[in-house]
Parts: structure tokens; sequence; C-alpha cells
């Protein structure tokens, strides 16, 4: 079955780095059998540009008929005084949404070649292996509802709701038990239950869904408590499950503990298997046009694309034992490098990662 790609390459370096996913998608439907159809689309800035709107009516129906979509970056400064509508991130909130991507998969690793870029000691960092999924879609960044008003005494307000329903639990814990399955066995759900009714419901739901996952141990864990306990000592966790508020903060936080955000991955899935992956990092404007930016994170968000969606999990494999031996092999972009004088550009790190498929 040939598998349709949409690839939206965004703004400033979303452009460099997604023509290296390119040239790693074209070698692998060469040379190892992936039966894929590319297509490319606008979202973000390129598509205020090109169609007067972040999120275009063009880019939605390609969207909604492929199977997985690879996004660089989006955004820049010369959008940031547009109205919210014709800004990128709004491109970026509304395809989530309209796809209902309410899973969002993001694995913190640490390469053992990179461990002296952490900022922790590399003892409490070696062989970091975490993945947060969280909850992407609904929580205090949706909940109704919402405002700025002024109090009858004058005084201005602003005002936020956090709401989960059972059902919106049920399906990111379901996500969140089957990567926990998949990986270590281990799943710490995260909330603040001592103080929220919506942690409360949270809480009860993911003990629910323990007995359906006997081979996942699941443990519960306070917010600040998770936020303390992922700079005192990662390795403790495998999994963690929670949601889009807290999730943001703590991804964000594991994030940094492997010290390199050009390596980092992510998925956001929906319920049928389709997903949008992307790197972690934003789109890079002080770097842009200069062969400075890291592909890796967008081949990394490849190999996961190839795991997810496109049920392709031995060249998933394949794609991370290559970056991985790119590194063993000492190449480095010159956000990694020790000496940037003599780092590699970006499309001489793409085509590194193909040569060692
Ligand atoms: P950023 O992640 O774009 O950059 C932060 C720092 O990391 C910069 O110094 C940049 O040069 C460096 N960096 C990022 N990716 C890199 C890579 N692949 N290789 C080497 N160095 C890399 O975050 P920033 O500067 O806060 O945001 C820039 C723009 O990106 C903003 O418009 C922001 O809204 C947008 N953004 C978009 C995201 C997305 O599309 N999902 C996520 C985060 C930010
Ligand atoms: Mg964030």
């Amino acid at each position: 079955m040939t598998h349709r790609i949409l690839l939206l390459p965004g703004d400033h370096i979303g452009p460099e780095i997604v023509a290296e996913a390119e040239r790693l998608l074209r070698a692998l439907s060469a040379d190892f059998g992936l039966d894929a159809e590319l297509e490319y689309a606008h979202l973000g800035g390129c598509a205020v540009d090109a169609e007067g709107d972040p999120f275009p009516a063009t880019t939605r129906r390609l969207a909604e008929s492929a199977d997985a979509i690879l996004l660089g970056a989006v955004g820049g400064p010369q959008w940031d005084d547009r109205p919210r509508d014709q800004r990128p991130e709004t491109g970026l909130l509304k395809i989530r949404s309209t796809l209902g991507l309410f899973a969002n998969l993001r694995p913190a690793m640490l390469f053992p070649e990179l461990a002296a870029a952490s900022s922790l000691r590399p003892d409490v960092v070696a062989g970091l292996d975490i993945l947060i999924v969280r909850e992407l879609v609904g929580g205090i960044y949706f909940g109704q509802p919402r405002g700025l008003r002024t109090r009858d005494d004058g005084v201005r307000e602003g005002f936020n709701t956090l709401v989960y329903g059972a059902d919106e639990i049920e399906r990111i814990g379901h996500a969140a038990f089957q990567a926990a399955a998949r990986r270590g066995g281990r799943l710490c759900s995260v909330d603040k239950a001592n103080v929220l009714e919506s942690s409360e419901l949270w809480r009860g739901v993911m003990t629910d869904l323990a007995a359906r996952y006997p081979q996942v141990e699941l443990s519960h864990m306070y917010v600040d408590n998770a936020a303390m306990q992922l700079v005192r000592d990662p390795n403790q966790f495998d999994v963690i499950v929670t949601g889009n508020l807290f999730g943001d903060v703590l991804s964000d936080c594991a994030a940094m503990l492997t010290g390199s955000i050009g390596m980092l991955p992510s998925a956001s899935l929906d319920d049928g298997g389709r997903g949008l992956y992307e790197p972690v990092h934003g789109s890079a404007p002080d770097i842009a046009g200069r062969g400075l930016a890291n592909p890796l994170a967008t081949l990394l968000s490849v190999a996961m694309m190839l795991r997810h969606s496109l049920d392709e999990a031995a060249l998933a494999d394949r794609v991370e034992q290559a970056v991985a031996r790119v590194l063993a092999d000492g190449y480095r972009t010159a956000d990694l490098a020790t000496d940037p004088a003599r780092a590699a550009d970006t499309r001489t790190m793409g085509q590194a990662v193909v040569n060692a498929l």
C-alpha cells in the first residue's frame, strides 16, 4: 500500500531540515522498499504570505487525506505583529485540533556521545531514555469559559477553565499504557490530585485503566514533585502521562536534560494511527539560510512516523541506528560541535545519515 506523506516545511530553517527528511524518505523508497508518495503544502508564516491564512483550506484537505504529516517548524519575527488569526502559531494549533491529534509523544533520550551537552552531571543523565505523553487538545488551553473582564470593584481579572472529561482522560491513558507496554513497562501518571478535582478524576480513570494493562506498572506523582524528580533523578522514569499544561512544562524540562534541542523529535497522534511529526525546536530565525540547522530531530521524527503511522518499525529502527552511527563517527552540526569551525552543515549531516542506512 502506498503511504501518502504530507510535508509541511514551514518557515526559516523549516525548509532546510525538511529537505533532509525528503532525502531520507527517498533513500528509504529507493533502497529499502518504502512505498511512499510525497506531497507538499504551506503551514504557518509561509502560508500567511502565500495564501493569507496560516492553515489554508488546501493544506487542510491534503492533511485530512494523508497517512502521516511531517512538519519543519513555523513562526518568525516578521509575523509577530499580525492579528492572532494570521499568526503562524495559530496554524499549528488549528491543524492539531482539526485532526484531533490528542496524544503528544515526546521522547527525551541522551545519545552517549552527547552527554557533555546536558546541564546535569553525566552520572545523573547517563542512559536517559524517557517518554512524556502529553494530552494536547484539552485541558486549560481549550477550556471554556475563558477571558478577561473587569470586576465590580473595577479591578481587571483574567480567567481560564481546567476541565477534562473522563473520555478525554481515557483515550490519552490508552495511548500512554500502550506506549509503556512497548517500552519498559512503567507508567507514571502526573497530576495535582491533592488540589484539583480534574486531577482527582484523572487519577481515578488512570487507576481503572491499569486493570486492562497488567503488563504495565502504574504509579502516580504530583506535578510539583515530578518537576523535582525529573531534575534529581530522571532515570527513575520510563513513560510519564499528563495533561496539556503540566505536559507542556515537564516536556520542555525533560528536553533540556539532554542539552540538545536539535536532537529531539515528537509525534502528535489521533486515535486512528494518523500523526503529525515534528522536531521539538522552533524555526530558529537566527541561524536560517546558513546551513547551520541540525536536521537530526527532524530525521528522528521521520523514524517516529515510520513506527507509529506507517507500520514500518524495522525501518524506524534502521533510521535511529543510522543517527547513532553518524554521532559515533564524529559528525556534529554547529549546535553540538566542540569546534564549530569543523562542524558539518545541514546537508552533510543529512547525507551522512543516508550513507549510514
Ligand atoms: P527555537 O527552537 O527556534 O530556537 C531556540 C535556539 O535553538 C536558537 O538559538 C536556535 O538557533 C537554536 N536551534 C533551534 N533549532 C535548532 C536546530 N535544528 N539546529 C541548531 N540550532 C537550533 O526557539 P525560539 O527562538 O524561541 O523561536 C523561534 C520561532 O520558532 C518563534 O517564531 C517561535 O514561535 C517558533 N516556534 C515554533 C515551534 C513549532 O513550529 N512547533 C516550536 C517552538 C517555537
Ligand atoms: Mg512548550
